[in-house]
């Protein structure tokens, strides 16, 4: 049957590390028989959450005009979410993190993902150093009673493209293929 799995790839480089982590989960999820799709939120229109709670009284609607619009549907559809990004600033891209945040109308009509996911690459050799951003997740998961599905973390590539031969794709390609 397989599942809607919906990936969030959030770095500004669309041929980037973090995009060569999502292509290969992507191809795993596929070849498992899931249907997948993909938001490149790195080049989107997001503007913030503004705490207006507007959709608290139009059945889950923002009232901001930007590019969520087109992806609230997508998250209604959506069984997986897995964020694909690039560790900035010992966090997640702003433009990630507008989109979580504007994920707050799903509040007032639920987005029913039960199962999330997360594909991460920084420079830092350190790999220590991005716990706390993926525990960030992981907590977020646990309030919204998501299962935390897994997460491939890839430390020491910076270029666009110096992930080419790591494990870390093989291992992206293996979490997309365990999907079902
Ligand atoms: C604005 C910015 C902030 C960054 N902050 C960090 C950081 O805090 N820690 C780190 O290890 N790498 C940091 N990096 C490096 C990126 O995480 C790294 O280059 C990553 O491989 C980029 O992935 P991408 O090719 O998918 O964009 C930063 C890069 C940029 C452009």
């Amino acid at each position: 049957m397989g599942k809607n799995v919906l990936v969030v790839h959030a770095s500004p480089r669309l041929k980037g590390n973090s995009n060569m982590l999502a292509e290969e989960f992507e191809r795993g999820a596929k070849d498992a028989g899931n249907e997948v799709k993909r938001i490149d939120v790195g080049h989107a229109r997001i503007a913030g959450c503004m705490a207006c709670e507007h959709c608290f009284k139009h059945e889950g609607q923002c009232c901001q005009q930007d590019d969520m619009q087109e992806f609230y549907p997508m998250l209604h559809w959506a069984d997986v979410i897995v964020f694909a990004t690039p560790m900035y600033y010992y966090n997640f891209p702003a433009q990630l993190r507008a989109f979580q945040d504007r994920m707050f109308c799903g509040i007032a009509k639920p987005f029913k993902i039960p199962q999330m996911g997360l594909l991460l690459c920084f420079e830092d050799d350190n790999v220590e150093r991005c716990y706390p951003a993926v525990n960030s997740l992981k907590v977020c998961a646990d309030y919204c009673k998501q299962e935390f599905i897994g997460e491939v973390i890839v430390p020491s590539v910076y270029e666009a493209g110096a992930i080419a031969g790591n494990p870390g794709l093989q291992k992206a390609y293996e979490f997309g293929a365990s999907i079902k």
